[in-house]
């Protein structure tokens, strides 16, 4: 389904840029944010690997696509804002746009896991605001 490779694209660059930020983490809060990165990127790992596999299990190829490129160093909070506005950007997309689409088209267990994804996001970017201030 086009839509569910859609979304497996935006959690893998979420993913991975998550995963960048605990190997390039630096600063007096380098031990509590390379740890908190490392379990939220774990966590979307998990995430990731449950949409393509929904998306096999509908009949589908899972698609990856990566486009995401970050060369320069970036300061903590920056990162944790970064991070904590992605999570809320999907979030908003699953609730206004995508849940609805997977409602429409008549297909509950995508919808069942999509509000399982939107939940998650919703905890980790109340972990990155909280963190960041
Ligand atoms: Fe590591």
């Amino acid at each position: 389904m086009k839509l569910l490779n859609t979304i497996l694209k935006e959690e893998l660059d979420l993913y991975l840029e998550t995963w960048n930020y605990h190997w390039n983490i630096e600063g007096p809060l380098f031990p509590s944010l390379h740890k908190l990165f490392e379990e939220q990127y774990e966590a979307l790992r998990e995430l990731v690997d449950e949409i393509a596999e929904r998306e096999r299990a509908l009949g589908g190829v899972a698609e990856t696509r990566v486009a995401l490129e970050i060369k320069k160093q970036r300061p903590a909070k920056e990162m944790l804002t970064t991070l904590a506005e992605r999570h809320e950007g999907l979030s908003a997309k699953m609730k206004s746009e995508w849940i609805p689409k997977l409602e429409k088209a008549g297909d509950p267990g995508s919808v069942d896991l999509l509000t399982r994804v939107l939940q998650e996001h919703d905890k980790m970017a109340w972990m990155l605001r909280a963190t960041a201030k």
